[in-house]
């Protein structure tokens, strides 16, 4: 098997290199970060917003996670896919968590869950990984917990916080986490998270100091209508090329260019 595991993302971390981590929810994406070498997939929940069009991840289901996880392992070799367990999918007891997290693995293909953290449910994180299944544990802003957060709002602010995001940090390496991904939070506070952890720190608005960077693909493609958040560089601006496209379509088929002789059958 030639699958960059989380041993490979530890190794990548030891010899100093960064990790990169991107979102895919289906083939073609899938197959593009596979063959571009990225370290990690991640089947992020936030599919709710970017395919199902919905303001939150709140409403995503298993059953859409396992779909469109099954999407993105078909078409994925060599790099590690991460399944991301939606809201209430590992609330309600730890059973339920491990039975969710394995639907994951064995339906939907993935080799790793991901899921959102905090003190209440270390537990849940630890029956997970006592199944056997590799977890990256995902701290700071957590979006099922907008509500609760107050809002799409920077973590760690406050001493208090920013201790209680370290402990909870350190206390997810003891539990067994191969990662902690960590979102929105001040850059020195990452820094610090980073010194004291061993496995890598991945971080989506939380600076340069993380061990690795992920984002929403479609964020830094510049695919979506609305605007990314501060966070996300857009690196190139897709959509005005697919909307070049589409409108090349409409005006070949309304002057009658399109079909052309090349592309008829005799
Ligand atoms: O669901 C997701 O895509 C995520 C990333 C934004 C980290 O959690």
């Amino acid at each position: 098997m030639n699958k960059k595991l989380p041993q490979f993302i530890l190794k990548k971390m030891h010899d100093g290199e960064k990790i990169v981590m991107l979102t895919a929810y289906d083939a073609v994406f899938g197959a593009l970060l596979d063959e571009l070498d990225v370290d990690m997939i991640l089947v992020g929940d936030s599919l709710g917003n970017v395919i199902s069009g919905f303001e939150t991840t709140l409403p995503v289901t298993m059953e859409q996670m396992i779909l469109h996880s099954q999407y993105v392992t078909r078409s994925v070799s060599n790099t590690m896919v991460i399944g991301d367990m939606p809201f209430m999918s590992f609330s309600e007891s730890q059973s339920q968590a491990v039975k969710n997290a394995g639907r994951l693995i064995k339906e939907g293909g993935v080799n790793a869950v991901k899921i959102e953290v905090g003190l209440s449910n270390i537990d849940t994180v630890r029956s997970i990984i006592a199944s056997g299944i590799p977890v990256m544990a995902h701290i700071g802003f957590t979006p099922q917990s907008l509500y609760q957060q107050g809002g799409y709002k920077v973590q760690g602010r406050s001493e208090v916080d920013a201790n209680n995001l370290i402990n909870l940090a350190v206390t997810l390496q003891e539990t067994g986490c191969f990662s902690v991904l960590v979102e929105m939070i001040p850059s020195s506070l990452a820094k610090k998270i980073s010194d004291k952890l061993s496995i890598p720190l991945i971080g989506i608005g939380a600076g340069p100091e993380c061990d690795g960077q992920v984002l929403v693909t479609h964020d830094l493609l510049g695919m979506l209508e609305n605007s990314p958040p501060r966070f996300v560089k857009k690196m190139v601006d897709t959509r005005s090329l697919l909307k070049e496209g589409i409108r090349s379509f409409i005006s070949e088929v309304s002057s009658r260019q399109f079909p052309d002789s090349i592309h008829e059958f005799k």
